[in-house]
């Protein structure tokens, strides 16, 4: 069995080969990831929360349809020697910005969406024996101090497993994975149950999981011990079950706000929020939006809507 905790965490996993049928037809052809909040997309997000934690290698679990992921993290030379002749400076940075030169990007395919513990999975010969950070890029967290960074301070001091959770109603519960455990220790708690998407009569708590994890590199080998659900996917919730029965894994509510941009009420609430204190459009957008609020639908954009 592998168990070598190594003290920091170098590596961060992004599966990004899901389907993203919430959010069909965008998700036709270009990926959920991509979907921008205002002037950047969701995935960009992710990477820089992981590289403000310390984190320098990206790996991408990508799929059909996501190669715009590996242009966006990719240098693009005559774009940037436009923007310099043009002397446009700050645009400019901010493409540069978007890759640094300490920031090493990996791709790995997963060929069918065969389920997230799946897609953990086909990261594992990048991986290998070290522990490794696991972000979720349609769950967009805000934290004064980055959620990612947050995690790895807690995994600095306990040396196992952790997966970010938040308290949902009890009647979404069959959305999450739900944990429960009875030690806890301020805002981590040691799991000794994980379940799938229970329904809220059997739900163990309300303390769901959410897309932020810093995972033991033990998890390939429960993972691999999984048997396929109805749709053949194998689910990272199950494979961390059986990781419990070996080795430490706690619960760590973090501080801070996370927006679930799988679903498109939660990306469009982090649209507003974040538009409204975006530096070049953020006064206007609150000016709009406040007049907005009296007259919220017009009758032409509603009959547009429909199909
Ligand atoms: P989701 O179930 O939220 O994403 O998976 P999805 O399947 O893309 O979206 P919907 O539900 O059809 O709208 C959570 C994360 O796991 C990744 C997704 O890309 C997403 O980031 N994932 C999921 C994979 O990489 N591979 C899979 O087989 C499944």
């Amino acid at each position: 069995m592998r168990n070598c905790h190594s003290k920091t965490i170098t590596k961060a996993v992004f599966p990004i080969a899901g389907l993203g049928t919430r959010f069909l037809p965008v998700t036709k052809a270009s990926p959920k990831e991509m979907l921008p909040i205002v002037d950047k997309p969701l995935i960009q997000y992710a990477v820089e929360e992981a590289y403000a934690a310390g984190i320098r290698q990206m790996i991408f679990v990508t799929g059909r349809t996501k190669r715009a992921i590996e242009d966006h993290f990719d240098a693009a030379h005559e774009l940037e020697s436009m923007l310099e002749y043009e002397q446009k400076q700050q645009l400019l940075d901010s493409v540069r910005n978007v890759t640094p030169d300490d920031m090493h990007c990996v791709y790995v395919r997963q060929a069918s969406a065969l389920g997230l513990g799946h897609a953990i999975l086909c990261a594992e010969k990048i991986v290998g024996d070290d522990d490794f950070a696991v972000i979720l890029a349609d769950d967009l967290m805000m934290g004064e101090t980055p959620v990612m960074q947050q995690m790895i301070d807690q995994y600095q001091q306990q040396q196992g497993s952790i997966v970010a959770v938040q308290d949902v109603p009890r009647s979404q519960t069959n959305l999450y994975g739900i944990v429960s455990g009875n030690e806890s220790q301020g805002a981590l708690l040691k799991i000794n149950q994980i379940v799938e998407k229970p329904l809220p009569s059997d739900a163990p708590g309300t303390l769901a999981v959410v897309g932020r994890y810093i995972l033991s590199a033990s998890i390939f080998d429960e993972l691999k011990k999984q048997q396929p659900g109805i749709h053949g996917e194998i689910q990272l919730t199950d494979g961390i079950a059986s990781l419990l029965k070996k080795e430490d894994v706690f619960s760590y509510r973090f501080n801070g706000r996370r927006y679930d941009c799988g679903s498109k009420i939660g990306y469009l609430q982090a649209v507003v929020d974040l538009a409204s204190c975006h530096p070049e459009v953020g006064e206007s957008f609150n000016h709009w939006l406040a007049n907005k609020v009296e007259s919220p639908c017009t009758e032409v954009f509603k009959q547009k809507q429909v199909n």
